[in-house]
C-alpha cells in the first residue's frame, strides 16, 4: 500500500463516437480503471483520470454516409450517448473529452510536423483501391475479393484470414468495395510512414523493464512478444480521407492522420482541454511530462500494441528530439473480452445490450459489482443474465444488504441509534475487528497488481463474515441475558459496516455513499478505514433498503428478448391526404386532471382533461395499459376537434393519442411542462 502523494495519470481507452457503448466495453477498459481510480483517491493520490470520445476513423464517415448526414452529426449524437451512459453508471473521469476539439487537432499536427521535422517520417508511394463512386481511397476492411491463394471469396485487401496468406492488394481476385459493392480500381496514392521497426530494440527494452519493475499482465507479454517476434514495420500515418486532422503540409491536401496516430494523443489533448477549464494552462505539464509522475492506460485486449507498442515509440521519437520529455506508460493492464451468455455482443442479431438500456432498467450498483465480481483480466468472461440476478439477490441484498440491515434494525431498536459502548473483548471480538483492520491492506494488495475482481470478491467476503459473526454472537440472546456482551457485538458489526462502505466505495459507489449517510460518516483515507472510525455515543442515521431484489420474470423478459430480430411493423395500403387534409386535425396539448375505471369495463377510462382554454371528458380505451392514478398530471397530445360520441353511456369529447406497444398494451404520446397547455401540435 503506497501511502504517499503518487501524482498518477490514468487513462481509459477513448470509445469510438460511432455507436453506444455496450457491457464489454465496460468491462474492457472503464470499470477496473473507474475501481482503481477510486481507490487511489481514497489513499489520497495526486490523480487525473482522463477519457473522451475517439471521433475520427472510417466507420463513423461511412455510418454518415448512410443516414446523409455530416459526420459532425454522427459524432455529437453518440459523444453526448455515451457521455451520458458513462455518468449513469458512475465513471469519475476528471475530463470526458473530444478528439474533434481544435486542442487535439492542434497537438496532433504539433507530434506530426515534429518527427516530419527531425525526418523521421518516410515518404513512399503505394497502389491503393479507390472506389470511383464513392469517390474515396479505400481502408483494407472496405475491400473483399477472392484469395488468390485459397479461393476464399471473403478474403482482404492484402491478407486471407482463411489460408493466412499475405499478398499485393493487386493480386486479389475480383475485388469489391464493401461501401458500395463496386469493383475498386488501383490508384496511386503516397502516405507518410513511421519507422517502427527503428524503434524495436528500445520497445523491448521498454517493455522488459516496465514488467520487471511494475509487473504487467501475461496476456498483454504474450502480445508484446508476438508482434515483436513478427518484427515491427513502417506504419503509415496518413490516410487519404476528408474526415480526421488535416496532414499539416500544403503537398498532402485531402490526406489525415491516421486516426490511431492521433487518438493515443488524445490523452494529451483532452488533458490540455481539463488544465484549461480549471484554469491553469500549463498544469498538463506537470502530469505528462513529469518523470514522476506514473501513467497507466487501461484498454481492451484490440488496443494493445497501440498502446504498448507504437504510442510509446511516437513518444521515444518526440523525447529524443526534444527537451519537454513525455513519460510513457508504466503499465497498460488490457483486459480480455466480455461475452454476452455464451456470445460475442452484435447489434445487429440483437445480441446484448447498451449500457444507457441497461440502467433505465436497473441501477448502476448492481451491474458493477456484477461486472466487477466477473471482469475478463486473464481469459474472455461471459455477462449472464441469472448470474447478475443471483449476485444482486444472494450477495449484494442478502450478504451485504442484509448483514447491514439487521445490523442498523437492532441497533435502532435497542440502542437508540447510537453506537454502542464495547464492554470486554472476547477471542470472537478480537478476531473479527483483527480481520477487519487487515481488510484495507489486503484489498490493496490486490488492487495495487490491478486484480480487480479477486479484490472486489474479497471484499464481499468481508460483508459474508459480518454475517456469520453476527449469528455466532447472537445478539437478538445477549440483549436479554448480557447487555454489554451484545453492546460488543453491534459495535464490533458497526466497525465491520464502516469499513465495508469505505471498501465498497469504489466499486459501488451509489450504495457506498448512502451507506456512509446511514453511518452519519464519511470516507477517511483507505489505509485507516479499517479500525475505529465510529466512537460509542455516535449517532447513526436510519436504515435504508441498499438493494432491492429482482424478480424471474423480469430476467426472464430480459433473456427471451435475445437474439430476436424486430419484426417490422405490418402496414395495410394507406391512402395520402393533403396537408389542408392533416390541418383540419386540432391535435393540442392537454393535461389529465382526473381519472376513474369506467365500472363494467375493463378497458375504458374517464378522464378529465384541461386544454387550458376549456375543460372537457374524455373516454380512452386504456385502462389495461394505466392504473388512474397513474394518469393524472400526464401531458398528452388529444385530437380536439373530434365530434363527440358516446361510449358506455358516458360522452367523450375528443381522443388522446396512444401508440400500441405490441404486448397487448399502449404507450401514450407525451410532452414535457415546457410546453404550454393548449399548444398545437403540427
Ligand atoms: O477501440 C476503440 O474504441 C478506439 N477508439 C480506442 C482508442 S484508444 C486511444 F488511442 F485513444
Ligand atoms: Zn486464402
Amino acid at each position: 500500500m503506497k501511502l504517499d502523494k503518487e501524482k498518477i495519470i490514468i487513462t481509459s481507452a477513448l470509445p469510438y463516437a460511432n455507436g453506444p457503448i455496450h457491457l464489454g466495453h465496460l468491462s474492457g477498459a472503464y470499470l477496473p480503471a473507474d475501481i482503481y481510480v477510486r481507490y487511489k483517491r481514497l489513499l489520497g493520490a495526486d490523480i487525473l483520470y482522463i477519457c473522451g470520445s475517439d471521433e475520427h476513423g472510417v466507420p463513423i464517415t461511412i455510418t454518415a454516409d448512410k443516414e446523409n448526414v455530416k459526420p459532425q452529426v454522427v459524432i455529437d449524437r453518440f459523444h453526448n450517448i455515451n457521455k451520458d451512459a458513462f455518468e449513469k453508471f458512475g465513471m469519475s473521469f476528471d475530463i470526458y473529452s473530444r478528439t474533434s476539439l481544435p486542442v487535439h487537432h492542434e497537438t496532433s499536427k504539433e507530434f506530426f510536423l515534429n518527427y516530419y521535422k527531425q525526418g523521421i517520417l518516410n515518404e513512399k508511394k503505394s497502389l491503393q483501391f479507390y472506389d470511383e463512386k464513392a469517390k474515396m481511397f479505400l481502408p483494407d476492411r472496405y475491400v473483399e475479393g477472392t484469395c488468390p491463394n485459397c479461393g476464399n471469396e471473403q478474403a482482404r485487401s492484402d491478407e486471407c484470414e482463411n489460408c493466412g496468406a499475405l499478398y499485393d492488394p493487386s493480386d486479389l481476385k475480383n475485388p469489391k468495395s464493401k461501401i458500395t459493392g463496386e469493383t475498386p480500381v488501383l490508384k496511386e496514392t503516397s502516405h507518410y510512414y513511421f519507422p517502427l521497426g527503428k524503434y524495436q530494440k528500445r520497445l523491448e527494452e521498454y517493455v522488459a523493464s516496465m514488467n520487471e519493475k511494475y509487473g504487467w499482465k501475461e496476456n498483454v507479454l504474450q502480445y508484446c512478444r508476438g508482434w515483436f517476434k513478427d518484427g515491427l514495420q513502417d506504419r503509415a500515418v496518413t490516410r487519404d480521407l476528408d474526415w480526421g486532422v488535416q496532414v499539416p503540409l500544403e503537398e498532402a491536401s485531402g490526406k489525415v492522420l491516421y486516426v490511431w496516430f492521433e487518438a493515443v494523443l488524445g490523452y494529451i489533448s483532452a488533458t490540455k482541454e481539463l488544465s484549461q477549464k480549471l484554469g491553469k494552462p500549463e498544469l498538463w505539464k506537470e502530469y505528462w511530462q513529469n518523470p514522476e509522475t506514473k501513467y497507466v492506460a487501461f484498454i481492451g485486449k484490440d488496443n494493445i500494441v497501440f498502446h504498448t507498442i507504437f504510442f510509446p515509440a511516437m513518444l521515444m521519437a518526440w523525447n529524443d528530439a526534444r527537451e519537454d520529455k513525455y513519460i510513457l506508460p508504466q503499465n497498460v493492464p488490457a483486459n480480455e473480452f466480455l461475452n454476452f451468455e455464451g456470445k460475442k455482443f452484435s447489434k445487429s442479431r440483437n445480441w446484448g445490450i447498451d449500457v444507457i438500456d441497461f440502467l433505465k432498467l436497473f441501477p448502476a450498483d448492481p451491474l458493477r459489482y456484477t461486472l466487477a465480481a466477473n471482469l475478463p483480466e486473464n481469459r474472455d468472461t461471459d455477462f449472464y443474465w441469472k448470474e447478475f440476478q443471483s449476485r444482486n439477490n444472494s450477495e449484494l441484498a442478502d450478504i451485504l444488504g442484509n448483514f447491514v440491515n439487521r445490523t442498523f434494525t437492532f441497533v435502532h431498536k435497542h440502542f437508540e441509534g447510537k453506537v454502542p459502548q464495547p464492554g470486554t473483548l472476547l477471542p470472537i471480538d478480537s478476531q473479527m475487528l483483527e480481520l477487519i483492520e487487515g481488510y484495507p491492506k489486503k484489498v490493496s494488495e490486490y488492487f495495487e497488481q490491478y486484480k480487480i475482481k479477486d479484490g472486489v470478491n474479497e471484499i464481499m467476503s468481508l460483508a459474508r463474515a459480518g454475517n456469520k459473526y453476527f449469528n455466532d454472537s447472537e445478539p437478538w440472546k445477549s440483549v436479554k441475558s448480557d447487555r454489554e456482551r451484545c453492546q460488543t457485538t453491534l459495535y464490533v458489526c458497526l466497525e465491520a459496516i464502516y469499513t465495508l462502505a469505505e471498501l465498497f466505495y469504489p466499486v459501488i459507489p451509489f450504495s457506498a455513499e448512502r451507506l456512509f449517510n446511514m453511518l452519519n460518516a464519511k470516507p477517511v483515507q483507505w489505509d485507516k478505514s479499517g479500525s475505529k472510525n465510529l466512537p460509542a455515543g455516535h449517532q447513526l442515521n436510519k436504515a435504508e433498503i441498499l438493494f432491492t431484489k429482482i424478480e424471474d420474470k423480469v430476467i426472464e423478459e430480459q433473456t427471451s428478448r435475445l437474439g430476436q430480430a424486430e419484426e417490422p411493423v405490418a402496414v395495410e395500403k394507406f391512402e395520402e391526404i393533403t396537408i389542408d387534409d392533416f390541418f383540419k386535425v386540432q391535435l393540442r396539448t392537454a393535461v389529465i386532471t382526473h381519472a376513474e375505471n369506467v365500472p363494467k369495463s375493463e378497458k375504458l377510462v374517464k378522464l378529465k382533461v384541461d386544454l387550458g382554454f376549456e375543460k372537457r371528458q374524455v373516454v380512452a380505451g386504456i385502462a389495461k395499459s394505466f392504473k388512474p392514478e397513474e394518469l393524472v398530471g400526464k401531458r398528452i397530445i388529444m385530437v380536439a376537434n373530434l365530434k363527440p360520441a358516446k361510449l358506455m353511456g358516458l360522452e367523450s369529447q375528443g381522443m388522446i393519442l396512444a401508440v400500441d406497444n405490441g404486448k397487448g398494451g399502449v404507450s401514450l404520446l407525451e410532452v414535457d411542462e415546457n410546453v404550454k397547455t393548449g399548444t398545437r401540435a403540427k
